[in-house]
């Protein structure tokens, strides 16, 4: 087991640039190996989680070259070496092959409720597999629907649990279908689902969630529709080859946002950074809270995902409230912004977020037990929590656990760098499945070179590739 050692930061003045955003990169790979060609995907993200869909897939037949490395499998470095983030993906179109040996879907449940309805689709049965925690975690919500559409599951009890067997058809009915909770997951699994059932296929989600499968869909040349909170699909669409680049990760990048935000007088430069609207709900919160933000969209809104650069100036934050249609904008961002609750002046209340009591861990009771042991004053709530700030004072270091979940770790490391004394967090290896490389920002931003002046770019994740191009 690795842990984390923090102790007080310096003030931030620095420009970052973090690796390929997760759910983006997961798709990526999906699309293109369900296309009619080879597709060049650039900006990928090297974690544990993503490598788990490129395994899935070529255990289906797919050939999946990465372009930027001799050596595999690649093992993220503590170093903070990128990885192999260049693949050619030589698709083969939406017709897969059988895998031989259950397909292994690690800690992703992306990659599990994903493939769940692309598998849904296909005439022969799979066995997916995952960790300890991914067995822990539900998937009835998606295989309800896809029971709907006339595949047929085998689960665990209680709640459909992995090992999940999925019998595919090649006879798929399309459906109307409202989701019950807000999960851009669930709603995936049921739209590529769709690309196989002819017909249209529609799914109403109960408040908007990140809409990679859509923007991405429709880059692959497949066409969605969307009115109001339901979106259409037609099956039978076949995507079309493309290249695709994934810019960095907003939920990565999150982390060093809010440690910039706390700080009066720091400023951060993100370079290179998702700015799907779907997904930049975090800025919002931390306008409301004080900090200046600005955002610099780059890219063509046309093609592919939006990206571009954020700076944030830091200001003696102000507690919030965050809920209702906020939320699922903000789900993976939850942890790190309780940690900036707890260093803003009043209360800040997250509620309505009852979703994170089944994601990698309960992030509700991983959150409310590390910070109470950070000193911090925190209710626990059904759907959320109630947080007391310290109005600006450090909190205390602690030694927490990660509970094996990677934004948990992540999250308590950036408290650790706004308290007194030791901060140590246990179970660090975790961070690996979304933000290889972790550890070296965090010693960039505890190291003395920050305070003179802004330093070097942490990494340059794409040299003389998109970032150059942004100058
Ligand atoms: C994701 C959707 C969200 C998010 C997860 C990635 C995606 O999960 O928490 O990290 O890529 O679609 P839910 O759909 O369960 O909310």
């Amino acid at each position: 087991m690795s842990e984390y050692r923090v102790k007080k930061g310096r003030p931030i003045a620095t420009e970052i640039t973090v690796p390929g955003d997760k759910s983006m990169s997961h798709r990526a790979v999906m699309f293109s190996s369900l296309s009619n060609g080879p597709c060049l995907i650039t900006g990928f993200l090297p974690s544990g989680d993503c490598l788990s869909t490129v395994d899935a897939f070529r255990a289906m037949g797919v050939r999946i070259d990465f372009l930027d490395e001799d050596e595999e499998p690649w093992i993220p470095s503590e170093e903070g070496a990128p990885g192999p983030t260049t693949l050619r993906v030589h698709g083969s179109g939406p017709r897969l092959s059988a895998s031989s040996r259950p397909v292994d879907c690690g800690n992703s449940g992306t990659t599990m409720r994903l493939l769940s309805g692309i598998l849904s689709g296909q005439p022969f049965t799979t066995v997916l597999t995952g960790d300890e925690s991914l067995s822990k975690r539900p998937m009835k919500r998606v295989t309800d629907p896809l029971a709907q559409m006339g595949a047929r599951f085998e689960a665990q009890e209680p709640k459909g649990n992995p090992p999940l067997t999925v019998h595919g058809t090649a006879s798929l009915k399309s459906i109307t279908y409202t989701l019950p909770m807000a999960s851009a997951q669930v709603k995936s699994a049921i739209l590529l689902a769709g690309l196989y059932a002819p017909g249209k296929t529609t799914v109403i989600e109960p408040e908007i969630t990140r809409n990679h499968t859509e923007t991405m869909l429709k880059h692959f040349r497949v066409k969605t529709v969307r009115e109001g909170k339901a979106i259409s699909i037609y099956g039978g669409q076949i995507p079309e080859s493309r290249d695709f680049f994934v810019p960095g990760d907003i939920s990565s990048a999150a982390f060093w946002i809010v440690a910039a935000a706390i700080q009066p007088g720091s400023e951060l430069v993100v370079r290179g950074v998702g700015l799907n609207g779907t997904r930049t709900g975090i800025l919002k919160v931390l306008l409301r809270m004080g900090a200046q933000i600005a955002e610099d969209v780059k890219s063509d809104p046309d093609d592919g995902e939006p990206w571009g650069t954020l700076t944030i100036r830091g200001g003696g934050l102000k507690g919030t409230l965050i809920e209702g249609e906020e939320i699922p904008n903000v789900i993976d961002e939850l942890p790190i912004l309780a940690v900036a609750g707890a260093l803003a002046s009043g209360t800040t209340i997250i509620r309505g977020a009852k979703e994170l009591r089944v994601k990698e861990t309960d992030r509700i009771a991983a959150v409310v037990s590390n910070l109470k042991q950070f000193g911090v004053n925190v209710k626990e709530l059904h759907d959320g929590m109630e947080i007391t700030g310290s109005e600006g004072e450090l909190l205390k270091g602690a030694r927490v656990p990660s509970f094996g979940d990677h934004r948990i770790a992540m999250a308590f490391a950036i408290a650790g760098l706004f308290s007194e004394g030791d901060t140590v967090i246990s179970g660090a290896e975790c961070v690996d499945t979304s933000y290889p490389g972790f550890a070296a920002h965090l010693r960039h931003f505890q190291s003395r070179e920050v305070s003179s002046g802004r330093s070097t770019p942490v990494i340059d994740r794409l040299p003389g590739g998109r970032e150059a191009a942004e100058d």
